[in-house]
Formats: C-alpha cells, sequence, structure tokens
C-alpha cells in the first residue's frame, strides 16, 4: 500500500480527521436534488461509481435507493465497516479494496454517476492524472460527476500549511500530526484541471469548520457538478 494508504489505514483505527457518520454527506445529498430538480435525472437504477468511499455512508444511501454501486477504497478497516453496514441493511453494493489513482477494472463508458466526496485530495499528481483520465474513460456520454475537493482562496489556514509544511508537489501541506499530504487548488487551477475533461454545470465554493485536536478549523472546498 501507499505511504498514503496507510495514512488512512491508520486514520480509520484511530480517527481525528474522518467521519464514521453513517448518513450520506450533505453536499452529496444536494447534488442528487440538483439532478433530479434541474437535470430532470433519476437516481435510481443508475450504476454509480463512487470514489474513495470511506464507510460507505454515501454508497449504501444510493443503493437504498436502488441503484447499483461501486465502491472504490484504499483502508481495509474502512471499507469493512461500509460492508458489514450494507449487510445489517440488505444491500449489495461491489465494495473494492483498490487505489482510486491506479487503473480501474471498470468498462468504457459504463457508469452514470462518479462521485469524489473529498478523496481525490491525497491523490499525487500521478494518481491524480491516472483518476481524471479513468473516471472520463469509465463515465458515460452525459453521465456526471460529483467533485468536493479542497479549496484555497482565501483560506488563511491553508497559506499558512503551505508556508510552513509544504509536501513536495505543486499546492500540498502536510498534516503533521497524522502525516497526510493534501493537495488544495485555486478555482482557476481547479477549472483548468477538470475543464479538459469534463464541462463543468456548476461550481461553488461553500466554508466547513472541521474540529481536529480539539482546535477548530475553517475549511473550503469546491463542490462541483460535472458532465462528460
Ligand atoms: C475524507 S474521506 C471521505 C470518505 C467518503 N467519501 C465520505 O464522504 O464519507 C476520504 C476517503 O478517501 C479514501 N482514499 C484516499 N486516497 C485513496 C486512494 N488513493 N484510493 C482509494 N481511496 C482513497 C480514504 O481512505 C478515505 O476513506
Amino acid at each position: 500500500m501507499s505511504n498514503q494508504g496507510n495514512v488512512w489505514e491508520r486514520e480509520y483505527k484511530d480517527p481525528k480527521l474522518v467521519t464514521k457518520n453513517e448518513e450520506p454527506q450533505a453536499d452529496t445529498l444536494r447534488f442528487l436534488k440538483f439532478l433530479k430538480k434541474e437535470e430532470k435525472y433519476k437516481i435510481e437504477n443508475k450504476k454509480i461509481l463512487d470514489l474513495g468511499a470511506g464507510t460507505g455512508r454515501n454508497s449504501n444511501y444510493l443503493a437504498e435507493l436502488g441503484n447499483n454501486v461501486i465502491g472504490i477504497e484504499i483502508s481495509k478497516t474502512a471499507l469493512n465497516l461500509a460492508k458489514a453496514r450494507a449487510l445489517e441493511l440488505g444491500l449489495n453494493v461491489d465494495y473494492r479494496l483498490d487505489d482510486i489513482g491506479e487503473e480501474y477494472e471498470i468498462a468504457d463508458n459504463s457508469i452514470d454517476v462518479i462521485l469524489d466526496v473529498t478523496s481525490s485530495n491525497s491523490l499525487d499528481e500521478n494518481g491524480r492524472e491516472v483518476y481524471l483520465r479513468e473516471t472520463s474513460r469509465v463515465l458515460k456520454m452525459q453521465g456526471y460527476f460529483f467533485v468536493r475537493a479542497l479549496c484555497k482562496d482565501g483560506n488563511k489556514n491553508v497559506k499558512n500549511l503551505l508556508k510552513l509544511n509544504p509536501g513536495k508537489e505543486y499546492d500540498t501541506y502536510v498534516i503533521k500530526d497524522i502525516g497526510l499530504t493534501e493537495r488544495v487548488f485555486s478555482r482557476e487551477d481547479f477549472m483548468k484541471m477538470y475543464g479538459q475533461y469534463f464541462k463543468i454545470l456548476h461550481l461553488e465554493k461553500k466554508t466547513n469548520y472541521t474540529t481536529f485536536n480539539n482546535r477548530i478549523y475553517k475549511r473550503d472546498y469546491f463542490l462541483a457538478y460535472l458532465q462528460k
């Protein structure tokens, strides 16, 4: 497993940052609402790919709605929790222990909707290249892609981290306490990167507050609704 994979595994064994919340993630629900209301798109009988599925809160929810879900996750501990929960709910989810920065064992143009809910931030640049190529390969034409990614614009905490704990690659920093490297994006950077592969239907910045080591941190995210 990659070093980042080991970090995630440790994190799920002794969580400091991740959630084991079983409710679907709020911004993901808003994206699903957008599909229903604005795009008149029914989330039922769809083939969905959840990248970095964690403990399965979004995958299990989408399976409950009657979709066919593949959840890829690098942490075995997280994946086991996701599987146990699916079993408890009587759901059939295709959970796979794999790296989203490596080629996917999924056919071309076969997926209706992809989710990346704050997962690809910890890929390195090589992994990110593969992830972009693979998501665009497996998504059907007109298929949708929801990305929730870390935003650096106007965030003092990010600015400090980039200065004090820089990672090896562009716009990365290391969260020292857990050893995790994260990539942050400016709006321009984000649009250029995803715009090469997808049409950007909607892009907004949203602020959240996270408690980490008993301190509250401001985290800014890009919420992007993309289409192939
Ligand atoms: C912030 S958590 C979000 C989890 C989930 N998407 C959610 O909304 O609950 C990021 C997840 O991505 C997973 N992850 C990070 N890098 C990964 C990789 N290269 N391949 C697969 N999963 C990865 C982590 O283990 C973690 O579960």
